[in-house]
């Protein structure tokens, strides 16, 4: 199986970071693109070159607009957006495909698969409120970077694999990163 995974300059750049950690522990190939503005994002809140992430992913250029997953024939089982910053979400609402990351975004919409969008800003406004609604209309998946407490979290780590865990959910992929209520 294989998966986009879009990284955007909104906070919350671990939850993506840790979302490719756990694919390639489960066996799926990774296909990663990352916002200019993600990029720094990713570096300031973790540390982490985003360089370093090509050993966890197939990493694309955020300009190739050649590159495979630019092309709805190149096979993919969905794409998760994870931070999604209003910028992108507000792309993907109107159909403005001007970089890669978006264009991979627009193609899952068009082909019919799984986009799973992990949204993070507050307070919203109604204009972030309506571009939710619209990419839900056509078709996107809205999983809110906005981890839970039920599950009585004792770290940091264990409140980012809930999130990562919903978002495996929204994949329909196995996994053990939160216990699940009444199980
Ligand atoms: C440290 C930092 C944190 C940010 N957090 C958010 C955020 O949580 N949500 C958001 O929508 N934008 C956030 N932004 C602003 C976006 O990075 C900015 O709107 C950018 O244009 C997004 O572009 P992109 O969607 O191509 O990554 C943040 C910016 C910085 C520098």
């Amino acid at each position: 199986m294989r998966i986009v995974v879009g990284i955007t300059g909104a906070s919350g750049s671990v939850y993506g970071v840790r979302l490719l950690q756990v694919l390639k522990e489960l066996g799926v190939e990774s296909h990663l693109v990352v916002s200019q503005t993600g990029v720094e994002v990713v570096k300031y809140e973790t540390g982490v070159d985003v360089r370093g992430l090509r050993d966890l992913a197939v990493w694309h250029d955020v300009g190739d607009l050649f590159a495979p997953i630019a092309s709805g024939s190149f096979r993919t089982g969905g794409m998760v957006i994870v931070p999604c910053s209003m910028h992108t979400l507000g792309a993907v609402a109107q159909g403005v495909t001007e970089n890669l990351l978006l264009r991979a975004a627009d193609v899952m919409l068009k082909e019919g698969r799984p986009l799973l969008l992990a949204p993070r800003e507050a307070p919203l406004n109604k204009i972030h409120v309506s571009n939710m609604l619209k990419v839900m209309d056509a078709g996107a998946r809205l999983i809110p970077a906005s981890p839970a407490f039920y599950h009585r979290p004792s770290s940091l780590q264990d409140l980012v694999d809930f999130m990562v865990g919903k978002l495996l959910d929204g994949l329909g992929l196995e996994h053990n990163l939160y216990q699940r209520w009444g199980e």
